[in-house]
């Protein structure tokens, strides 16, 4: 049997992580700073984050949701404090477009509604409801296309505001990433959340905060919507919270009621997932990483501003978008084949995306920096 064969790869195959670092099987060593699209959030194979997740697979490695799940309540908790969430719901799947997908429903199931509210550029997982919310139609098969989901322009509060007052008794829900990840680093203004915010209370909408590529501490707060200090009825995670294992948290808002069978899952919050997802989060704490990526972010965004070839700098934290006057594939290339070093992309050709884990050092930066110069002499 061959792979079905969707993915623009490059000619490379990692066999080994360690923090910031991965290493291809001919010992070349890479410094990592996407993360495999986000997800190291605690750097690679982490000490502690290795023996959880072997000691809990000396003890069993899964079990489903009919029995009860302890460390489902364990990391309930410790989410909770940790995300300043604790008096929300935690529903466990397995990735972030399954969080999102969960999130959109129960919106539909609380309110009665149909219509979704998504935005330009937005992107959120490639599930039915899900892709449907997401900007791009060459991705969204003939099934998925639907009238429930109306776009509006990113950051443009009149667009929104004149949606509502025409359909506002029909809107379930509106979806936002607090910065926009594969749209190319654009951050939702804190005008614009808070505006969500008034306009899903009075209207009685729910409101999704898209944490999953933007969360986890990676802007530097714990959400990226927590920039405009609004809280969403709902917020989806996944990417940093497993740091590679498998694993999407719905976080529900403690207005919106379960009812049995209403959400479910063979796979979510598996004992290995929950493991993984404690193991992070003890790190998170234990480490200062949200600090870190604060700090880090802001050192290395004020030094790329300094580049005559960067036309603009976006982002907060370790999230960081560089755009340059012209298509970035090739400064792309160079950094991974000649300087080694691994970047992102976007739905921006101008920019490359950085996406390190939380834990990068300042020095591990300054060596990007390096070679990002070296790289664009060409
Ligand atoms: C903002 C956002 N939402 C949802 C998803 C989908 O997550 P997953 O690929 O884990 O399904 C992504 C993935 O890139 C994302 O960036």
């Amino acid at each position: 049997m061959k792979l079905f064969d969707v993915y623009p790869i490059y000619d490379i195959s990692v066999v080994k992580g360690k923090g910031s670092y991965v290493w291809d099987e001919k010992g070349t060593k890479y410094l990592d700073l996407y993360g495999g699209h986000a997800v190291i959030s605690i750097g690679h194979s982490h000490p502690h984050y290795v023996q959880m997740l072997k000691n809990q697979l000396d003890n069993i490695g899964f079990y489903s949701n009919f029995v009860r799940l302890p460390l489902q309540e364990q990391l309930a908790e410790k989410l909770g404090k940790v995300s300043n969430c604790e008096d929300y719901q935690l529903f466990l799947s397995n990735s972030g477009a399954e969080a999102n997908e969960n999130a959109l429903k129960l919106a539909s199931f609380a309110t009665c509604r149909k219509k979704i509210i998504a935005f330009s550029k937005s992107f959120h997982g490639r599930t039915s409801l899900a892709v449907s919310c997401t900007d791009n139609p060459s991705i969204i098969a003939p099934v998925n296309q639907t009238d429930n989901v109306i776009f509006s322009a990113f950051n443009d509060i009149n667009a929104l505001e004149t949606i509502f007052k025409m359909q506002g008794q029909e809107i379930a829900a509106v979806i936002i990433e607090g910065i926009q990840g594969v749209g190319g680093i654009n951050i939702a203004s804190d005008s614009f959340l808070q505006k969500i915010r008034s306009l899903c209370t009075q209207y009685g909408a729910v409101f999704i905060a898209d944490s999953v590529q933007c969360g986890y501490g990676r802007s530097g707060k714990f959400f990226a919507h927590d920039f405009a200090n609004v809280k969403a009825d709902i917020y989806c995670t996944a990417k940093g919270m497993g740091n590679g294992f498998p694993i999407g948290g719905t976080l529900i808002a403690s207005h919106l009621k379960p009812k049995m069978g209403m959400l479910g899952t063979t796979f979510g919050g598996n004992h290995l997932a929950c493991t993984a997802a404690l193991a992070v989060l003890d790190v998170i704490e234990q480490e200062n990483l949200i600090a870190n990526a604060e700090k880090v972010g802001n050192y290395v965004m004020s030094q790329l501003k300094s580049f005559s070839e960067v036309k603009e700098v976006k982002g907060h934290g370790l999230m960081i978008g560089i755009e340059l006057f012209e298509p970035c594939d090739e400064i792309r290339k160079s950094l991974i084949f000649n300087h080694h070093v691994f970047t992102g992309s976007s739905s921006n050709k101008n920019l490359l995306r950085l996406l390190p884990s939380l834990a990068v050092s300042k020095t591990e930066m300054d060596i990007f920096l390096e070679k990002f110069s070296l790289a664009l002499q060409k």
